[in-house]
């Protein structure tokens, strides 16, 4: 096979199509952006129309102005209103092979009797409510019901641990921690409940802690705070009004790593970002009655956030949740469950394929993925090579891939090929309408094609992240002024000759493990906060499978000595403090760390020592 072969979308691919024209339409969407999305956002219901479609005072944008709605009124009133209450929503299989089903008529009856519950603790319209939950249909409902009472939810991936848990509590003044007795990851039994305890101890403002009952593994819940989940909504009504929210109002708050020790709180809200989520997952992945869509991500992240709790439903979907990991107990298990169900669009990232590839292809030829249509990815560049095998292996070269570019900030999909064009494997092809998408250098010169330099964004989109929480001075100086007045997104990219863009990966201090986001200077601090560790720089070094392993080198006290045995301390360590997600595959000591005169560690001269590549211009550092 020629290596920079395109494919071309199939003739069924091309009559299912909502889109066939992308050129016409794209420069139709930039030429006049408010018209476009006004057009869009009428697919979806208002209680009260907007008045102007946006509002731009860089950085801030306002969609929708003075538009009255609510996410959860799309997701699931809309639909059962249309007569489509007796549609399936959500299939959910446990790791242990139990299955719950919820129709969009038992949806919401759950989401409302939780919101009535919430309101019971005195929850109230712009309350923060801190979701800690691994993938249970509980998750879902419990973003769903605050959103529907105008609740302010911030979902913690749950393999974070006490601290990184205990921050976002803190930070966004959580009133209520929803969590679970606990969930096996694997074999092992992880306690959330207990982490839970940990995290909220002396927070004033956590008034009560809901459990929800997963593994019967025993709990201690403390009086007047913990209550189960399931006595909260017994003999609760299954009705309960939908809030009439204003399109700017506050949706969640997601924390997502930055350059700073303190995690960031990205804030979405109502409106736009219900309208952007909804079109491109139906435009980017064809969405039809009869799919069965499934998204391997955690509601803990963002993907999890737009295309598992609120895309889909917004869509009007059935949609497949599952809550065991990939390639457990054996590499075939995602496959089965691909056959089992059915599944019809299916959306996962780079480093499970990459996993997966590994373990040979007999494992997806036994089973039979006919259903699927359409394949998506993403989180980080995927390689050619592991395109080509997710393309010939679960698409059986017949379902194309999207692969789709976005950040937690951006909310949706922002660059991706659409089903009717043509691929180039490892590229995730054009910006969706609306969206202008340049390469430029660090004054905002515009590169020429083939010439890597920053991907920015120019103009303000409706998913777009609003601020950041309580802090807008943060927002304006790492998105809108690294360069002046675009917005910078902290990746490094390309375009070819024919508009295609190539992403290559983040230029700031942010990893991606496993297409997990981590911030060196959070980890940094992880390290410091052991007694052994004066000072330590983390870099992200090249991996096979997870794209990025986190290397870190460490300074020790005086009185302390480098051995194999503190080095497993240290990662102990780490695992504790932010999640065994973030474990370190190495650990190196050191006597010094190259810094520049103005103190910054020079993680660049790091990273080259590391791979054994030249150091480049040294001429800053002090040392
Ligand atoms: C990376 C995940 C290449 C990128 C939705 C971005 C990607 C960061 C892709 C955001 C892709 C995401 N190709 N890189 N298709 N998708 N990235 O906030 O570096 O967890 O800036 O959002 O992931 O990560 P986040």
């Amino acid at each position: 096979m020629p290596k920079n072969k395109k494919y071309q979308p199939s003739s069924e691919i091309l009559k299912q199509a909502y889109v066939k024209d992308y050129e016409r339409l794209y420069k139709e969407s930039i030429q006049d952006p408010e018209k476009f999305w006004g057009k869009i956002a009428q697919e979806l219901e208002w209680f009260r129309p907007w008045k102007k479609v946006l509002k731009w005072k860089p950085p801030f944008a306002q969609w929708f102005i003075k538009g009255k709605c609510n996410i959860v009124h799309n997701a699931l009133d809309r639909h059962i209103r249309a007569g489509l209450g007796n549609k399936l929503a959500l299939i959910w299989e446990g790791q242990d092979g139990q299955e719950r089903k919820f129709t969009y008529q038992e949806l919401s009856d759950e989401v409302c009797k939780l919101a009535n519950g919430l309101k019971n603790l005195g929850v109230k319209k712009g309350d923060r409510v801190n979701i800690y939950l691994p993938r249970l249909p509980e998750q879902i409902i419990s973003m769903l019901a605050c959103a529907k009472i105008g609740a302010i939810h911030s979902v913690v991936y749950c393999g974070f641990s006490i601290e990184a848990l205990r921050t976002r509590i803190l930070d966004a003044k959580a009133k209520i921690v929803i969590t679970a007795d606990g969930y096996h990851y694997r074999e092992k039994l992880i306690e959330t409940k207990k982490i839970v305890d940990q995290a909220v101890e002396k927070i004033k403002s956590v008034k009560h802690v809901i459990v929800v009952k997963r593994t019967g593994n025993k709990v201690k819940l403390k009086a007047k705070r913990d209550v189960y989940y399931d006595e909260l909504i017994k003999g609760v009504s299954n009705q309960c009004q939908t809030e009439e929210m204003d399109s700017e109002d506050p949706l969640y708050i997601l924390y997502t790593s930055g350059t700073t020790g303190m995690p960031k709180g990205v804030l979405h809200v109502h409106g736009g970002y219900m309208v952007g989520i909804y079109i491109t997952l139906k435009w980017i992945f064809n969405i039809q009655k009869d799919d069965i869509w499934w998204c391997t991500a955690d509601p803990g992240w963002v993907t999890g956030h737009s295309y598992i709790t609120y895309a889909p439903f917004i869509c009007g979907l059935t949609q497949f949740f599952y809550e065991g990991p990939p390639l457990y107990p054996d590499p075939g298990k995602w496959w089965s469950l691909i056959a089992k169900y059915k599944v019809t669009k299916f959306y996962t990232t780079p480093t499970a394929i990459r996993a997966s590839m590994r373990f040979g292809d007999d494992w997806p030829k036994k089973y039979n993925l006919d259903s699927l249509r359409i394949l998506g990815t993403v989180g980080e560049p995927i390689n050619p090579e592991a395109w080509r095998w997710y393309h010939q292996y679960i698409g059986q070269s017949r379902c194309p891939i999207m692969d789709t570019w976005w950040q937690t900030e951006t909310g949706m999909h922002m660059i991706s090929p659409l089903p009717s064009m043509s691929l180039k494997p490892g590229s995730a092809a054009k910006p969706f309408f609306g969206v202008v998408a340049e390469i430029v250098d660090k004054d905002g010169k515009v590169k020429e094609a083939n010439q890597g330099g920053f991907l920015v964004i120019k103009t303000p989109w409706p998913a777009m992240l609003r601020t950041l929480y309580k802090n807008k001075r943060r927002y304006k100086k790492v998105y809108w002024q690294e360069i002046p007045g675009v917005y910078f997104t902290g990746d490094a990219a390309k375009k070819d000759k024919d508009g295609y863009f190539w992403i290559e990966g983040r230029t700031d201090d942010v990893l991606k493990v496993s297409g997990y986001r981590f911030g060196t200077a959070e980890l940094e601090s992880a390290f410091v906060s052991h007694p052994a560790v004066v000072e330590a720089a983390v870099i992200g070094r090249p991996h096979k499978i997870k794209g990025q392993a986190i290397k870190a080198f460490v300074i020790l006290k005086q009185g302390f000595k480098a051995s194999p045995e503190l080095e497993k301390e240290l990662k102990d360590h780490i695992k504790k403090e932010i999640g065994p997600i973030a474990k370190p595959e190495e650990i190196e000591f050191v006597d010094s760390l190259p810094k520049t005169r103005s103190g910054k560690i020079m993680r660049r001269v790091l990273k080259a020592k590391d791979s054994g590549k030249p150091v480049g211009d040294t001429s800053t550092l002090e040392d």
